[in-house]
């Protein structure tokens, strides 16, 4: 593993935040231990003394979630999986290996959690696809749950359990069909809707199976916008199938499938947020952009400024400064809003742009992150024509 030097914006580090590798300043003098959890005042002290600008030497160090946990869990995955294609069923001793391989995760976690996710990339190399995306969404979804801190250690070992089985319906579905390249046929795309209801069906009937394992697995493509799997209301899910759903989301997307390519950690962040008041609720999703994203991106911004972004407001803004506290709340410079004139949407250009800090402003919040490179020219175009920039 070649050892590589990244350059870090004090803004990125958040109080709570801890770091896996030692913070130095631009002249070399250490400024931060590894794994010491920062506060507002030690990141004040750091700002006055050594400026914004810290350095870390990525050496790609592997630590919490040991490697050969982690392939206990790919194997248990694997076992549970092949019991119910052989068997069509899922036995009790079975499940309750799983959730000994689950405490054994989320036991790991109380350390430092930036460390356990490093392990994530590892499972990537393998191809089964499967069995990796089912530990990698058990991970990512305890780290989200232990980070919203309104859940009891159980809880948390139960939303991870659902997250290890999410997919675990999909036994039941032809695995030519999982793996098709292309569009999928309207009878496809309803095989493909029944797998929350078929592992559902697998766990419901299992002695002591908590209902919030049951719930996260059922549940888990349910939408804000009520047009997911079964469109149930979106105000009625409990967050525990939620918390699974954004990290079947992130991983899914981080992941290189048979008819697509990875996509990078800052595309899939900007691809959540683009999921607010579609998919999911404002604020599950900041609570997954400020806990958990600086852990996945190594406390690096997954936008930058002069990106444009659109408000719930319908409005067009750019990015003026990145968010101090809050990821989703940087300061932008607004120029218009879009209105729906029957079946047209216009824009109605302000006369001259508007300051908002988002972090003040009470009525609009972030909802988009533009990252279509032809919306963008177009965007610039029309603001050129209007002499805003
Ligand atoms: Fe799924």
């Amino acid at each position: 593993m070649v050892s590589r030097k990244i350059k870090i914006d004090l803004e990125y580090l958040r109080p709570n935040n801890s770091f896996i590798y030692p913070l130095y300043s631009k002249t070399g003098e250490k400024v931060l231990e590894s794994r010491v959890v920062l506060t507002a005042e030690k990141i004040a002290q750091i700002e006055e003394k050594h400026g914004r600008i810290l350095y870390y030497t990525d050496t790609g160090e592997r630590a919490v979630i040991p490697a050969y946990r982690m392939k206990i869990a790919y194997n248990k995955s694997r076992e549970i999986m092949e019991e119910i294609m052989s068997t069509e069923k899922l036995s009790r001793t079975s499940v309750r290996e799983a959730e000994k391989v689950v405490e054994e995760i989320v036991n790991d976690l109380t350390t430092t959690d930036i460390e356990a996710v490093e392990l994530l990339k590892d499972l990537k190399s393998h191809d089964e696809y499967l069995y990796n995306h089912s530990v990698n969404v058990g991970i990512l979804a305890a780290l989200f749950a232990k980070s919203r801190g309104n859940f009891t250690l159980d809880e948390i070992k139960y939303i991870t359990l659902g997250a290890y089985l999410h997919d675990i319906g999909s036994t039941r579905i032809d695995r030519q069909l999982l793996n098709k390249e292309g569009k999928l046929n309207i009878t496809e795309v309803q095989k493909m809707k029944r797998h929350p209801q078929l592992g559902y069906e697998i766990l419901k009937n299992i002695e002591r199976v908590s209902p919030i394992v049951l719930q996260s697995v059922l549940f888990h493509h349910e939408k804000f916008n009520n047009r997911g799997y079964y469109g149930l209301p979106y105000e009625n899910l409990p967050d525990f199938p939620k918390i699974v759903s954004i990290s079947d989301i992130y991983d899914a997307l981080t992941s290189k499938r048979p008819f697509r390519e990875a996509v990078s950690i800052e595309y899939a962040l900007k691809a959540i947020v683009n999921t607010i008041d579609v998919h999911f609720d404002y604020d599950i999703i900041s609570d997954f952009i400020n806990k958990v994203a600086p852990i996945l991106n190594h406390s690096q911004s997954f936008y930058a400024k002069n990106d444009f972004c659109e408000l719930n407001t319908q409005e067009l803004a750019m990015v003026r400064d990145l968010g101090q506290k809050d990821y989703l709340k940087p300061r932008v410079t607004v120029f218009c809003k879009f209105v729906r004139e029957g079946n047209r949407l216009a824009v109605n250009f302000y006369q001259k742009p508007v300051q908002v800090n988002l972090d003040e402003d009470t009525e609009r919040k972030l909802s988009k992150i533009i990252s279509n490179e032809a919306q963008i020219s177009a965007i610039k175009k029309k603001l050129e024509e209007r002499d805003f920039f």
